[in-house]
């Protein structure tokens, strides 16, 4: 049994109190996904919250539920970043201080937004957990009251308004697919829909380099011991409580974990064809649906999907590098290493042949001294946009004609 209880009336309560505050975020149905997945896919835009998640939702409706004595002694959080902003958010409506702690590697973005809130932010540990214990010394030393990311039924109430607006906008909803990191937004979103709609599938999912909770889920016991590997930021959570996986054992259908390459893939579809930025966690509903559609392209045939784009607070740098790693994927970039004679004019010929076969060359790197070079070549590394993977292989076989040596770097 959990020690902590959450139903509808709290879920119900906690959207009252969230209304004057918050608007409704849009649910769109994208046409392009639904074509690709034959079923009707729903974009639930948490990454449209004024803190770009919906973290906003819980860590207020926490701070709203302290009492005067409480308020003043301020709040302590510890948070990957959009937790961290979420209660920054909600303490400045309140008047309340925070402090935040966040792991030395959370991205700058989350560190500045949070600041930028008004929160003191103290950057401890490299995990969420080490933050964590660093937020719990600071309650401690300062009577502060701590808000808990997850772990806290003011905040999976919050959380759980998601559901409720998901059920008003959609109410033939049949799948919501929904990312878990400690697992307080599924547990809130399954409670509100199953209350009103029992049939909806709840399927939840964790990037498969951190995936203890979907381990614990699927093998009905605490598996422990697990890696925090993965670019989602969001949902770094290594450590499983017994109460997060007796409420989520009792609301979801189905757990499953979707790896990083996959996630990378689903951020670089959503900003292209859904013209939305969505951070690793926001994105993994649909890396997902992907890998279930893979394994059973029928499940989800004629259906009516949700997938809980959750945040979008994704570091620029990161960004770029899966927009660059996604455009190699799909054929559309290749990077390639020619050895080339060293003999004066060599390299001209080679980018003309490009020229002339329309590729557009991104960067050259001209290296002699490379370790693999004979004594008279050289090597030249090349990154060059396509029109498309049939562009590719024409390019690659019109280079490989006229040059002995080339390796497809990836
Ligand atoms: C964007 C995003 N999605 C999903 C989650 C998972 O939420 P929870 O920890 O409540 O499971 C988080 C957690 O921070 C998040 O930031």
């Amino acid at each position: 049994m959990s020690k902590i209880k959450v139903g509808l009336a709290e879920i119900q309560s906690a959207q009252k109190l969230l209304a004057p505050m918050l608007e409704k975020t849009p649910l769109q149905k994208n046409t392009w996904l639904s074509e690709k997945y034959g079923c009707e896919v729903y974009l639930k835009l948490e990454n449209m919250q004024p803190i770009g998640a919906f973290k906003i939702r819980g860590a207020t409706y926490r701070i709203s539920k302290l009492t005067e004595a409480e308020k003043k002694k301020g709040v302590v959080a510890a948070s990957a970043g959009n937790h961290a902003q979420g209660v920054a958010w909600g303490s400045a409506k309140f008047g309340v201080q925070a402090t935040i702690v966040m792991p030395t590697n959370a991205p700058l973005t989350k560190v500045q937004n949070t600041k930028a809130l008004g929160a003191k932010v103290v950057l401890v540990g490299e995990t969420f957990e080490q933050a964590f214990a660093e937020a719990q010394r600071i309650e401690k030393e300062t009577g502060a009251v701590l808000v808990h990311a997850y772990e806290d039924a003011d905040v999976i109430a919050g959380q759980g308004t998601v559901g409720l607006e998901i059920m008003e906008q959609l109410p033939g909803v049949d799948a919501v697919i929904v990312s878990l990191g400690g697992g307080g937004l599924m547990t809130g979103v399954a409670t509100a829909i199953k209350a009103m709609k029992p049939k909806v599938q709840l399927i939840a999912c964790q990037a498969s380099g951190a995936r203890s909770l979907v381990e614990s889920l699927n093998q009905k016991k605490i598996v422990q011991g697990g890696s925090a590997e993965t670019f989602a930021d969001g949902i770094k959570v290594k450590v499983v409580t017994e109460t997060m996986l007796s409420l989520l054992s009792e609301v979801i259908d189905k757990a499953v974990h979707t790896d990083d390459e996959e996630i990378a893939a689903a951020v670089l579809t959503l900003m292209e064809k859904a013209k939305t930025v969505a951070e690793g966690a926001g994105a993994l509903p649909l890396a997902t649906l992907d890998l279930m559609h893979r394994q059973d392209p029928k499940q989800f045939h004629g259906k009516k999907v949700v997938l809980v784009l959750g945040g979008g607070n994704i570091d620029v740098n990161v960004l770029s590098r899966i927009i660059d790693r996604g455009l190699i994927r799909a054929g559309r970039r290749i990077r390639v290493n020619v050895f080339i004679s060293d003999k004066p004019g060599t390299l001209n010929q080679l980018t003309q042949l490009i020229a002339s076969k329309g590729g557009s060359i991104l960067q050259v790197i001209h290296d002699r001294n490379a370790p693999s070079v004979g004594l008279l070549e050289t090597e030249v590394e090349l990154t060059v946009e396509t029109k498309g993977p049939e562009h590719s292989a024409e390019l690659v076989a019109a280079i490989k004609g006229q040059f002995h040596r080339l390796e497809l770097l990836h």
